[in-house]
């Protein structure tokens, strides 16, 4: 691992409506002389460096400590930049980015060798999105090169959904952190593996399923993550730990809710008796039943608006980390349109799935 300067970090307010286009400029020079910037997008707060150079890519994975082994996403402005990092473009590309670009949207192709392999960590295929927000899409235009970007949280943290969190996970580590406020989806972007026939889902995301099914009739989605729930000798914290809070995630799931709430209010008791400080993620239909039980209560929004739930989800966690808890109980999200990706966040976060 490189060794990190501290430097000086800075929070600066860019205006949705009237970005400040110095601040901008400052940024994308920062960009260009091989610095990092973080900025929002429309689903997530994202670390950025010029993908054409691989020293500033590298410095991306020394800062979040994330493994080389974890390839990139890299952000372009308009979709004429596609040839510039991607060959061998696949019309069901285009008619993809056609409908959903700008957007939550990730698609695998196969890299431009101009590409440094430290974007794609060594492999022959390159994740690309174009972003929806306003400052992200600004950025790259002044940076004049695509952004190659991940969550700007350090690795395993929940993705950060304020500028605030990824100076509470970054600071001293980088110089600039542009705030445009809460991010609009507070998820991260679907992935598409375009490489492999038919299309796979490699991470749901802000693009849902049932969407892409209508562009793309044969999709379907890798169970990397979502066998995890079924596997029956699971050991508590063996996961692909990620996204996680630093409290103990356990993750309730079964066909019957009035057991699993039954299932996390016995729970609740049992920790609570061993001292131990307990927070609880529900919808607001089920906040009622927790009420009084003795766990700090975070609502999350309405069963009915998993749109809701996603912005709040990461925040939660991360409020709920501040007050020091040390479990978050929650109730597995449904498997209809976020919900997929929703729950595909909270596997990996798990210390625990409890099958009820
Ligand atoms: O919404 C988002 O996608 C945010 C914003 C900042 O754009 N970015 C983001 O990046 O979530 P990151 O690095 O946290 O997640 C990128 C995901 C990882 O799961 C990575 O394994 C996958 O994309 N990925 C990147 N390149 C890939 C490739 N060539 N093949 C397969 N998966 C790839
Ligand atoms: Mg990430």
């Amino acid at each position: 691992m490189m060794a990190i300067d501290p430097m000086q970090t800075k929070i600066i307010p860019v205006s949705l409506q009237k970005p400040d286009m110095d601040i901008i400029n400052q940024a994308a020079q920062l960009i260009q002389s091989g610095q990092l910037v973080a900025f929002p997008t429309e689903t997530v707060y994202g670390l950025g460096a010029d993908a054409f150079n691989a020293g500033a890519v590298q410095t991306i994975f020394s800062v979040k400590q994330r493994p080389s082994s974890d390839p990139l996403i890299v952000h372009i402005q308009n979709i004429r930049e596609l040839t510039s990092v991607a060959i061998n473009i696949p019309d069901s590309a285009l008619e993809l980015a056609d409908q959903y670009w700008p957007g939550p949207l990730t698609l695998i192709l196969e890299k431009h060798p101009d590409i440094p392999l430290s974007v794609t960590a060594g492999g022959q295929t390159i994740a690309v999105r174009l972003p929806a927000h306003p400052i992200a899409r600004l950025l790259i235009q002044q940076s004049c090169c695509p952004i190659a970007a991940p969550s700007a949280n350090r690795f395993s943290r929940p993705s950060p959904t304020l500028a605030q969190h990824v100076f509470d996970d970054l600071d001293a580590r980088i110089s600039m952190i542009i705030d445009g406020g809460a991010t609009d989806i507070g998820l991260e972007s679907t992935v598409l593996d375009l490489t492999q026939s038919p299309p796979c889902i490699l991470r749901p995301g802000g693009i849902i399923l049932e969407d892409l099914k209508s562009s793309i009739p044969d999709v379907h989605m890798s169970t990397r993550y979502l066998d995890a729930q079924n596997s029956t000798h699971r050991s508590p914290g063996q996961l692909f730990k990620h996204y996680a809070p630093k409290a103990r995630l356990l993750l309730f799931s079964g066909d019957h809710t009035d057991k699993i709430l039954t299932a996390m209010e016995e729970q609740i008791h049992h920790l609570l008796k061993n001292n131990k400080t307990v927070g609880v993620m529900v919808t607001d239909e089920n906040a009622a039943f927790f009420q009084n039980k003795g766990g700090t209560i975070m609502k999350l929004g309405s069963i009915n608006d998993l749109g809701t739930v996603a912005k709040k989800l990461f925040a939660c966690m991360r409020t709920l980390d501040s007050q020091s808890m040390n479990y978050i109980l929650m109730k597995m999200p449904p498997e209809i349109g976020l919900g997929w990706a929703l729950k595909d966040r909270l596997i990996r976060a798990a210390y625990e799935i409890i099958n009820v």
